[in-house]
């Protein structure tokens, strides 16, 4: 398949790309930089130069491939509402290309947070309704309800912490607000959990999703179902040999960053349906081993 891939230069996408490849596909990849373009070239990749803000860039991609997977996004956690308005925007863009040709659409979304009492599942509907003014721009619903106009969307919610050597993501951000602080810190009593996958793993899912998935389909890139705060925290305070330390959950982002309103949330998930239509089974290190064995650093002296 020649498939199109927004996010192809970012930490997801490129371990997407290179699964991709491997399978035999041909990979299109946006580039919205030359830096970008040039890491893209040198896999073999064919670069398309543009941007979210230029949606134009997005039709021309989506229409000239066999398949498109959108993995882009502006990640702006100090202005959420600039992502927000840009997956709207994206995600609209490309299914309003493909609808009646019955292509391929696979897009990233996140997980549900606990607030059914219980692990999220590939069942449970994305509350959100389809509009810029929404978290991820309701995009999970605008995309599935492109499969009414003969749209084959697939949504991949990835777990908060997707994970490996050289993420730069939440854990990252968590790691370096320990060595800024000389203490690792878990909110509350430390019982909250976050689900995680391996990043090989979830490009693994992707490309397994994208060439077996059912029109419709929701899938949970989650290897592990819920790791707590305070293994976190204490996996992180044995690699940088600090101490571990509760922080009252409304002093989260006082001590964490932006990232301290993420990480007091409990956000647990399963992936049986997910194991089960796509024969995947997670392979890569769990999150604690992955911290432990120096993923995010290794002790300051
Ligand atoms: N990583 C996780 O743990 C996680 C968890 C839940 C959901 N997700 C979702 O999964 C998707 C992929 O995440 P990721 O971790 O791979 O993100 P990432 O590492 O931040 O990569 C973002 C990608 O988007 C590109 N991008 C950013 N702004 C752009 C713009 N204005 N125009 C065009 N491209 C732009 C970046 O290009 P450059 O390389 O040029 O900067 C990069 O390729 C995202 O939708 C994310 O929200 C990720």
């Amino acid at each position: 398949m020649h498939v199109f891939v927004t996010g192809a230069s970012g930490w997801i996408g490129s371990a997407t790309v290179d699964e991709l490849l491997a399978a035999g596909h041909e990979v299109t990849g946006l580039a919205r930089s030359e830096a970008s373009a040039e890491s893209l070239a040198a896999k073999g990749v064919a670069v398309l130069r543009g941007d979210l803000d230029d949606v134009d860039s997005l039709r021309r991609g989506a229409a000239s491939a066999d398949a498109t997977i959108h993995l882009a996004n502006k990640h702006d956690f100090a202005n959420p509402k600039v992502s927000d308005l840009a997956e709207y925007n994206a995600v609209n863009a490309i299914g309003e290309t493909l609808a009646g040709s019955g292509r391929r659409f696979l897009f990233a979304a996140g997980l549900m947070t606990r607030a059914q009492g219980r692990p999220a599942t590939e069942d449970d509907p994305s509350p959100f309704p389809p509009g810029p003014e929404h978290p991820r721009g309701g995009s999970e619903n605008l995309g599935l309800s492109f499969v009414e106009r003969d749209v084959h969307a697939v949504s991949v919610r990835f777990a908060p912490t997707t994970h490996g050597v050289g993420d730069h993501g939440f854990i990252a951000a968590i790691a370096t607000a320990a060595l800024a602080r000389g203490v690792s810190g878990y909110p509350g009593d430390g019982g909250n959990r976050w689900a995680a996958v391996h990043r090989s793993d979830a490009a693994r899912l992707v490309r397994l999703a994208l060439e077996q998935a059912p029109a419709g389909s929701r899938f949970h890139a989650v290897g592990e179902e819920g790791v707590t705060k305070r293994e976190i925290a204490e996996a992180i305070g044995a690699v940088f040999d600090i101490p571990v330390v509760p922080v009252p959950e409304d002093r989260a982002v006082e001590h964490f960053g932006f990232i301290g309103r993420f990480f007091a949330m409990d956000m647990t998930a399963t992936a049986l349906r997910t194991r089960e239509m796509l024969g995947w089974a997670p392979m890569g290190p769990g999150l604690v081993d992955d911290i432990v064995a120096g993923a995010y650093g290794t002790q300051i002296s």
